[in-house]
């Protein structure tokens, strides 16, 4: 594994199509330019963790996969982080991590995004209300170093579970985790907006949504609110 460490970039994801080699991890100390799902930005000031690495081509399980292990690291810490649905983790119903996965010809570039050393009043007001940051929650600073180490173990463990066939057993770990599971939430999904009772993800990620006539409807891509 190569791992690339830079005190400031644009954004790691972008760097990481540069370079474009599966095998490779580039973390910034901080971004300008940020990326979240959905266009949106990801406010990336120092304290915070901002890695990308570079995979193989993989099926978008991989979001769920990685946010398992995302939410596994956070846990080390006395956290009750939780998964939500495909890309957040979440701490108290309060978003702490995000995952950005973006496809290539050739490779995948699953970007991870931790709300570390940071105050909740550095936040962009709009954010304050539903995120939180570690030093929020523990009251204290902790060791990037040690993060990025946990996570890093953690995600080449789970991945070499996946490698083995065993995405199953992930998932399960991922349905124990979930905050959402079993409650009556709303999807967003590319122009339209579903309601109903999260039943299920699937072994390609997707999400099992019973809704108001009993059917269940696969929603590959969107977003629970
Ligand atoms: C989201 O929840 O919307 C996803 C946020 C992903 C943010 C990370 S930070 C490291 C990597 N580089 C980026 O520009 N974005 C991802």
């Amino acid at each position: 594994m190569k791992i690339y460490h830079f005190e400031e970039l644009d954004s790691t994801n972008e760097y990481a199509k540069k370079i474009a080699e599966p095998g490779t991890v580039i973390i910034a100390d901080k971004q300008t330019k940020g990326k979240g799902r959905l266009e949106r930005n990801w406010f990336s000031p120092l304290g915070g963790m901002y890695i990308s690495i570079i995979l193989e081509q993989e099926t978008p399980v991989i979001t769920l996969i990685v946010g398992l292990s995302v939410c596994k690291t956070i846990r080390r810490y006395g956290l009750d982080a939780r998964t939500k649905w495909p890309n957040d983790i979440l701490v108290k119903g309060k978003k702490i991590a995000g995952i950005l996965t973006e496809q290539g010809q050739e490779y995948t570039i699953v970007g991870i995004g931790i709300n570390a050393n940071i105050s909740l009043d550095c936040l962009p007001e709009e954010f304050r209300e539903r995120s939180t940051t570690i030093r929020q929650e523990l009251k204290r600073d902790i060791s990037k170093g040690e993060l990025i180490e946990v996570l890093l173990g953690k995600i080449e463990a789970d991945y070499n579970v996946m490698r083995e066939g065993r995405v199953s057993e992930l998932l399960e770990q991922w349905r124990s985790l979930s905050a959402v599971m079993g409650k009556t939430i709303e999807v967003k999904t590319p122009g339209k907006s579903t309601k109903g009772e999260i039943m299920d993800i699937d072994e390609d990620g997707a999400l099992l949504l019973r809704v108001k006539n009993g059917t269940i409807k696969k929603i590959i891509a969107g977003e629970c609110i």
